[in-house]
């Protein structure tokens, strides 16, 4: 598929049965080269919080960080659809601000679509989003800004009551208009269940392989980010180590003399260096 990936191919990949993948991003090379990779979608996290900016968790990202990144992110992605975090408190505080704050990831930031956490709390929120023209991808299950509130990182909808509110989250998202729904760290045959009952498609992440897509968060995916790694995640290479080892041969070069050499500087005529032996400043 070269063509742009957009909201209507979120929906085909579901009909065909095809698989969607997505990744984040938060910065212009990585954007770029997931994109020639061929991922179908780029996610501007608000994970920007603890993989980019070593915050402890992703309540302190504000809407000028994600606006930041999302700009860096798109001038990468050429083929790619870029969705972005709407953060913490970003569209609590009255659908007006929902709104605006939405658009300003589109307009100024130039993603095509933004991710919200929740079902039913924020529904009206969505509604609007979408009515403004913005398309709309949802989030429930394990949703990280509420992590005070689940009193750390934990799979949800274990028991028939949170499976039932996440179940009936979905469905409420679909109705309001939503293209996708993100599905976090919710047991895989409840992931399977509800992706079967939905029309649009699921994004999994350690929700299992019977979501309609999958996301991992690129630094985990790459083993840059160190401090912790997910059950969920698989770490495909580790550039961690690579920049580890790559930073120490640095250091031992420069400490010992070995670089730079002339291969990695500039040369000038030895008549400039014997003319400027001859001058004598008066400083
Ligand atoms: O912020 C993020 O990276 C996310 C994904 C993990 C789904 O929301």
């Amino acid at each position: 598929m070269n063509n742009k990936f957009t909201t209507a191919s979120f929906l085909e990949s579901k009909k065909q049965g095809r698989k969607i993948s997505m990744l984040t991003a938060y910065d212009y090379p990585t954007a770029k080269i997931l994109d020639e990779a061929g991922v179908d979608s780029i996610l501007v996290g608000d994970s920007l919080g603890m993989v980019v900016l070593g915050y402890e968790d992703t309540t302190r990202v504000t809407m000028d960080d994600m606006v930041h990144h999302t700009k860096a992110v798109v001038r990468g992605a050429k083929r790619a659809m870029v969705v972005a975090d709407m953060p913490f408190l970003s569209y609590h505080t009255g659908k007006n601000d929902s709104v605006k704050n939405a658009g300003r990831l589109v307009s100024e930031g130039g993603c095509k679509a933004i991710k919200l956490e929740g079902g039913e709390d924020i529904i009206e929120d969505v509604k609007a989003i979408i009515s403004a023209g913005i398309p709309v991808v949802g989030h429930l299950g394990y949703t990280p800004q509420s992590i005070n509130v689940f009193g750390g990182h934990k799979a949800q909808g274990k028991t028939i009551a949170t499976a039932k509110k996440i179940y009936r989250d979905a469905l409420l998202l679909q109705k309001a208009g939503a293209f996708s729904v993100v599905l976090e760290c919710v047991p895989y045959k409840l992931a399977a269940f509800i992706s079967k009952r939905l029309d649009i498609p699921t994004i999994g992440i350690g929700s299992g392989p019977d979501c309609d897509g999958q996301v991992l968060v690129i630094q985990d995916v790459t083993g840059m980010f160190r401090d912790f790694t997910p059950k969920h995640v698989k770490k495909y290479t580790d550039m961690g180590a690579a920049i580890d080892m790559a930073a120490k041969s640095y250091i031992e070069e420069v400490q010992n003399g070995v670089f730079p050499t002339e291969k990695n500087s500039f040369t000038v005529d030895d008549s400039i260096i014997e003319e400027l032996e001859k001058i004598k400043f008066d400083i």
